[in-house]
């Protein structure tokens, strides 16, 4: 029913605006019973809060024998492939995942216990919030962000992951010698992505290449999706970045 106490173009104040234009929507998807149950027993062991008042202390995150090893953070982990992979492959290192969509986060929870994995946590959260609000500056070795989502059309690139103030937020938080690699299948948003990261003035690119790419490192493992599309002949870009000071 319509509000008739309220002129038509006034401007409601009961509705919350938000702040920023969101890189995701969020996709109705079913949640399976497996991963509705890795989130009733596993969610409250490797699913953080988010918690404004209360920034990440790593060695109380993993433990504090853990405190002094790598951190690498993960946006956007999708179902959690790459994540359950590569925290298997380097359990000298803490991984910290983050993803908004719920069923994902259900996926690699059943990962977790599967592989029996530690040195793992997660965060259900926008993952600009969580830079902005929880991690420490200087505190991280490697960010990944694989296939962020390319948002094709014109009137979406706003919503597009990797824009410079965010690629500024992201070296904020990675100690000196730390690394940023991106990875995506769709090229405009590969040169995008490029030319931004390499706009950074306290990042330097890894690749020797003319094209300023990278070759897939051992550690990302291909997805199902990108082994697809690799058979379609459809191209795969990373990128590596380091931050130099
Ligand atoms: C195209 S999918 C790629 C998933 C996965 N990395 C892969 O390679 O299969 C991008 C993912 O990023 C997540 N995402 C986008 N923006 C995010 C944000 N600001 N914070 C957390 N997750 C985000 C989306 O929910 C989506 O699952």
């Amino acid at each position: 029913m319509q509000d008739t106490t309220r002129p038509l173009n006034a401007v409601p104040t009961d509705i919350a605006y938000p702040k920023r234009i969101k890189t995701f929507v969020m996709r109705a998807g079913r949640t399976t019973t497996g991963q509705t149950r890795a989130l009733e027993v596993l969610g409250p062991q490797f699913v953080l809060p988010f918690q404004v008042d209360k920034p990440f202390d790593w060695g109380e995150l993993f433990s504090p024998e853990r405190s002094h090893l790598p951190v690498i953070f993960e946006i956007g982990f999708g179902m959690g492939d790459a994540s359950a992979q590569i925290a298997s492959q380097q359990p000298m290192s803490n991984y910290l995942g983050c993803e908004v969509h719920v069923p994902g986060v259900g996926a690699l929870l059943k990962k977790i216990e599967e592989s029996n994995l530690h040195n793992i946590r997660i965060i259900s959260h926008d993952a600009v919030d969580v830079l902005e609000k929880l991690i420490p500056k200087c505190s991280l070795t490697g960010i990944h962000i694989f296939f962020p989502d390319p948002w094709h059309k014109a009137r979406h690139h706003k919503r597009r992951l990797i824009q410079p103030p965010l690629v500024e937020l992201l070296v904020s938080k990675l100690k000196v010698g730390g690394y940023i690699h991106c990875a995506t299948d769709w090229e405009p948003y590969s040169k995008q992505i490029l030319a931004t990261l390499t706009a950074n003035p306290h990042l330097a690119n890894q690749s020797d290449a003319t094209s300023g790419f990278s070759a897939r490192p051992d550690y990302r493992p291909l997805t199902k999706f990108e082994r697809r599309g690799l058979k379609l002949g459809h191209g795969v870009w990373d990128l590596i970045f380091n931050r130099v000071d």
